[in-house]
């Protein structure tokens, strides 16, 4: 698929897209006059985050990490990690050795009830998890340096406070909004006794993206997700975060979680969000909370094409205008099969068959295939215009000539196109003296959970 300023080229060959779908997809066409006003206002929500005056009604909250260095490679230890943020939870130790990093992990399952359910309960499950898994790994003595990636809006009184601001991205456990997380987690630790941990900090997926990228890369300045979430964070200067009163101890930085996702809850999208956007957030846990995350990221973007592929099938375009329950089911149509279909080589349907028989479309034709992989192209392309004008903003913001930029998230990951849509809208948007680069930076939330524990261990030391 080339990069233009229209709707996405799928005319690969017969059949062509139906052009009543081509013209009721327009709307999902952010040009660049749109994200302009898209990067105008995204500037200006930044500006407001970060400043004291206007902190407390910003949507973008800037929230200081207390990261204010980045690692230099010379980090050394063995680290426990938890990783919280999705429907998994992961358990991890990890030994860092100047450029080496070894990684053992352990992956389980969050339940539905234990996502929706009491706060309490789901700290428990997290400590059953770590104490098992230390267990069997022979080190639930060792007392070891433990990082938390706590992937939501936490404000942050330190590196080990973070205080729960809000839940995102399908969480609602009651009791842990205004609480200390890591107070949380050490009260159920305790309340099971049978493993010593040393929490050294906690961190947002996006901040040990960017540590994570750095320990490879002096150029790091940003860290992206691209998940089930979206968010970013950044290198800024310290002066220029007026809620960060702590010494500068050198560095004269702090990493800023932008919490970008909220980025539209106070309104500052509506002139480029559609009806399927607003679909979406109302039948969401969260209504009018994370809008401009509901517009790109993986939690909501299947069904997005499943919204617009059933409105095409109800005025008789598609589906021989029957279609099938499932196509009718809220959240039946899974974001990877965004990525599958989209991955079908040009004039080719395999994957895109195959999804259609798995909804029960097994009567669809070839014309189908061709108009779903152009909901599936609309869709995901807006999505990636807007994180490349939301990096374009924070490229500049970070205002050096050359800027290497982390990024995690099955999205970002998965998606054939992505990353290369995302290289060519950034290029068309930002000025030709900025050298950037797009870097997969896997596993942040494991190992940037021990650079940054090692990092505060290592100023520490410095004294
Ligand atoms: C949500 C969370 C944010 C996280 C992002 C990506 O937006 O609020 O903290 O970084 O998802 O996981």
């Amino acid at each position: 698929i080339k990069v233009t300023q229209g709707t996405p080229e799928v005319t690969q060959g017969t059949p062509e897209v139906t052009p009543e779908i081509v013209a009721a997809c327009q709307e999902l066409v952010l040009d660049n006059d749109k994200l302009q006003t898209y990067m105008t206002t995204f500037l200006d929500n930044i500006e407001r985050g970060l400043k004291k005056e206007t902190h407390d009604d910003a949507v973008v909250k800037c929230i200081p990490t207390y990261v204010q260095d980045l690692p230099n490679g010379t980090e050394t230890g063995k680290f426990l990690a938890l990783d919280l943020g999705g429907s998994n939870f992961r358990v991890l130790i990890i030994t860092l050795d100047g450029k080496e990093c070894d990684m053992q992990s352990k992956v389980y399952s969050i339940s539905h009830e234990v996502m929706q359910g009491p706060g309490e309960e789901l700290f428990d499950f997290i400590a059953t998890c770590l104490a098992e898994y230390a267990v069997e790994q022979g080190v639930a003595d060792a007392t070891l340096p433990l990082g938390f990636t706590f992937s939501f809006p936490l404000i942050q009184k330190g590196l080990t406070v973070g205080v729960l601001e809000r839940w995102t991205k399908g969480f609602s456990c009651e009791g842990v909004i205004g609480n200390d997380v890591v107070q949380m987690l050490k009260a159920a630790i305790d309340r099971r006794g049978d493993v010593k941990i040393d929490v050294c900090a906690v961190l947002n997926d996006t901040t040990g993206t960017l540590m994570s990228c750095a320990w490879k890369n002096n150029d790091t300045r940003i860290g992206l997700i691209v998940g089930t979430g979206t968010n970013g964070c950044y290198v800024e200067k310290q002066a220029n975060v007026e809620l960060f009163d702590e010494p500068d101890r050198g560095s004269g930085n702090v990493i800023v979680n932008l919490e970008w996702g909220a980025f539209g809850d106070d309104g500052g999208l509506d002139f480029c969000r559609v009806q399927y956007d607003r679909d979406v957030d109302a039948r969401s846990i969260n209504p009018g909370k994370q809008l401009h995350e509901k517009m790109i990221s993986g939690m909501y973007m299947g069904e997005m094409v499943r919204l617009a592929a059933e409105r095409f099938t109800k005025e008789g375009y598609m589906f021989g205008g029957k279609g099938s329950e499932q196509l009718f089911t809220p959240d039946a149509f899974e974001t990877r099969f965004v990525s599958d279909i989209e991955a079908d080589a040009p004039g080719t349907y395999n994957n895109v068959k195959q999804i259609c028989n798995d909804l029960g479309l097994a009567d669809a034709t070839e014309q189908d295939y061709v108009n779903l992989r152009y909901l599936c192209a609309c869709i995901s392309r807006r999505a990636a215009h807007l994180v490349s004008a939301g990096l374009t903003v924070l490229i500049r913001k970070v205002g050096e000539k050359k800027v290497a930029v982390g990024i995690d998230g099955t999205v970002y990951k998965n998606h054939p196109n992505f990353h290369n849509l995302m290289m060519e809208k950034i290029k068309e948007l930002i000025e030709p003296e900025y050298e950037f680069s797009l870097m997969l930076s896997e596993d942040g939330s494991g190992r940037g959970a021990a650079l940054v524990a090692a990092v505060a261990a290592r100023v520490a030391a410095q004294g």
